[in-house]
């Protein structure tokens, strides 16, 4: 969970990855550093703490050159420290790695390397790959990588210099990395290339990708503009298209809000409208595999886990077809029910969290056939997937998953109503709920939250709770306040309080019920009087207000798009909490944006 940048090019390299890697900070920020390479030298800044924090100034005139890297930190092995920030280097200074994933043997390869008189600095795992590179030295830069990251076990990519050498060389092995080329095919000699673990970092200069593959090295030269891949398990070259992803520099900025998160909630006023722009023949072809398959399964995690739980109870509701939900780290557990005949429906924002990609990997063992929503094109999960749906959400950079989690709801109701033979009913009801969410999302709505939050900012415990389709936006609404303000807070189902949870309910404890007009309402009402008797301070998010009410936030009437205009309110909630708590909602302590370790 690190963020990895690389460039060759005309500019001077320091400040191109200073600034590619400001936008990576979101997958970690506990620490970062920079090299280039110029006449042979390496040149090395590196430190704890945020790169942002780090002015330009700053950065030292010495770190010369037109090629070098660059990584922000989310520590695993060792803790954050200038010694363990990345890069690493090996005993002579020749090679220079940084990484991103987890070295699973590295304390043997260690051993081995230590009694071989290897010393090491740091106490990652990350610093034995340039050692190893080290012991293949004498067979050049290329083959002694291919050494090196054939004794590795675990999900990684890495980027590799050596001080003798003008090319930079990538290995992706379970955790992206991205190749982003400037000036195109045509002007060969002039191109400039970037490696990346996601496109943000380079977006200001291109958004021509090319992808590399689970055991794919790249090789750029430096000196011949060149570019080459090479697949590690078939031992051949293998050629590749250069692709325009359309995502825009802009759409990865702040556009004049404080912070991502925010940025990113009021976008939901377009991107709900954009998840829905599908061709109609392929939704209506997954409906028919879904409506086929014999035994449907979801997985995802975090906030997508969420999602897939609402697509349960959307698809028996709208469709009746029952589809379970597994959260992807217990997946593999499942396996006895997995045939050829499953089909598994995997959401991801980024592509590549590596509890999905193991989940769809122990799936596709079976001859599991997999679809996936995924808001990142070309990521793992989309190209690993039979099918894939792009949710089209634009680049979701805060930590705290919001207009993507709302996009793959309403691409989850849209399948579901058109298994059930309902597409255009179901498109009608997603169109006016994404008009609805535009009215919503208006300065005096997030004012009125705002004051909500200025009463409840210094509790320490928050309940949430949901019945039927609003229960997963129970769990999703406890994510949220948890991740980014640190308050503790807890979903449950309605009818589970009494089973345990009103014990904890004490005068003035803050619970939003979160309420549709459907055939739950009263139920969750009722249970929110529960509360309200034991001394719960009541925050309704419905489209009617009710005597039981403390605090009422008005939402639409949208029938069963109600998930995504129920979850809005809380995330506008919990985006507030944070920045009265003091908290950077968008650098969560502990969090990384994709965790692509297990
Ligand atoms: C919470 C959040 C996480 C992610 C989870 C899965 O706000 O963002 O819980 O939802 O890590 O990430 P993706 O969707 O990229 O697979």
């Amino acid at each position: 969970m690190c963020g990895i940048v690389g460039y060759i090019g005309d500019t001077v390299a320091a400040p191109v990855i200073f600034e590619s890697l400001k936008k990576l900070e979101y997958r970690g920020y506990d620490s970062y550093g920079f090299a280039t390479l110029h006449n042979n030298d390496f040149f090395v800044k590196k430190d704890k703490g945020k790169i942002s924090d780090l002015e330009f100034e700053n950065i030292p005139e010495t770190l010369l050159g037109f090629m070098g890297v660059g990584h922000s930190r989310w520590a695993t092995h060792g803790i954050p420290s200038e010694e363990n920030s990345h890069p690493h280097l090996d005993c002579k200074g020749n090679f220079l790695v940084v990484h991103n994933g987890i070295i699973e043997n590295y304390q043997e390869l260690k051993n081995e390397l230590k009694q071989r008189g290897h010393s090491f600095r740091s106490d990652t795992d990350t610093e034995i790959i340039p050692h190893l590179i080290e012991n293949f030295a004498e067979l050049g830069f290329e083959e002694a990588v291919k050494k090196a990251v054939g004794k590795l076990k675990g999900r990684y990519a890495i980027v590799a210099l050596n001080r003798d050498s003008d090319k930079m060389i990538g290995v992706r092995r379970g955790s992206p990395l991205i190749v982003g080329v400037k000036n195109g095919v045509k002007d060969s000699d002039r191109r400039e290339f970037f490696l990346a673990s996601d496109i943000p970092a380079f977006l200001d200069h291109t958004n021509n990708v090319m992808y590399l593959d689970d055991e794919e090295m790249v090789v750029i030269d430096k000196n011949k503009r060149s570019i080459k891949f090479h697949n590690l398990e078939r031992k051949e070259d293998v050629e590749k298209r250069l692709i325009n992803i359309g995502w825009d520099a802009g759409q990865a900025e702040k556009n004049g809000f404080e912070h991502f998160m925010l940025k990113e909630i009021m976008e939901q006023k377009d991107t709900i409208m954009r998840a829905l722009n599908q061709d109609v023949k392929s939704i209506e072809s997954m409906a028919d595999k879904i409506n086929n398959a014999f035994g449907t399964f979801f997985t995802g995690c975090g906030t997508a886990g969420n999602v897939c739980l609402a697509g349960e109870y959307i698809f028996s509701k709208v469709a009746g077809k029952h589809i379970n939900f597994i959260v992807s780290s217990e997946f593999p557990n499942y396996h006895h029910f997995l045939t050829d005949k499953t089909l598994l429906i995997a959401i991801s924002q980024s592509g590549e969290t590596a509890d999905v990609l193991e989940a769809i990997e122990a799936a596709k063992k079976k001859r599991v056939k997999i679809m996936s929503l995924v808001n990142v094109m070309g990521s793992s999960l989309d190209r690993k997937s039979d099918y894939s749906f792009l949710i089209k959400a634009g680049p979701e950079k805060a930590v705290a998953s919001t207009k993507a989690a709302t996009s793959q709801l309403a691409l989850i109701t849209l399948l579901a109503y058109a298994c059930a033979g309902k597409l255009n009913e179901g498109r009608r009801l997603l169109i006016e709920t994404a008009s609805k969410v535009n009215d919503m999302l208006n300065p005096r709505y997030e004012k009125h939250i705002r004051r909500l939050a200025e009463k409840i900012y210094k509790k320490d415990n928050m309940y949430i709770i949901g019945r039927s389709l609003n229960y997963p936006m129970a769990l999703e609404s406890a994510i949220k306040i948890q991740e980014v303000s640190y308050i503790h807070a807890q979903g449950f189902a309605g009818g589970e309080l009494k089973h345990g949870p009103l014990a904890l309910i004490d005068k003035g404890t803050p619970c939003i019920a979160l309420i549709a007009e459907d055939e739950v309402k009263d139920d969750v009402i009722s249970n929110a009087m529960e509360i309200k008797s034991r001394g719960g301070y009541i925050i309704g998010v419905a489209p009617e207000n009710n005597e039981v009410f403390d605090y009422w936030i008005r939402v639409p009437d949208v029938g069963d798009a109600s998930p995504i205009v129920n979850i809005i309110p809380v995330q506008i909630l919990a985006y507030h909490l944070a920045v009265l708590r003091g908290c950077n909602p968008d650098y969560p302590k502990n969090l990384a944006k994709s965790v692509t370790v297990k």
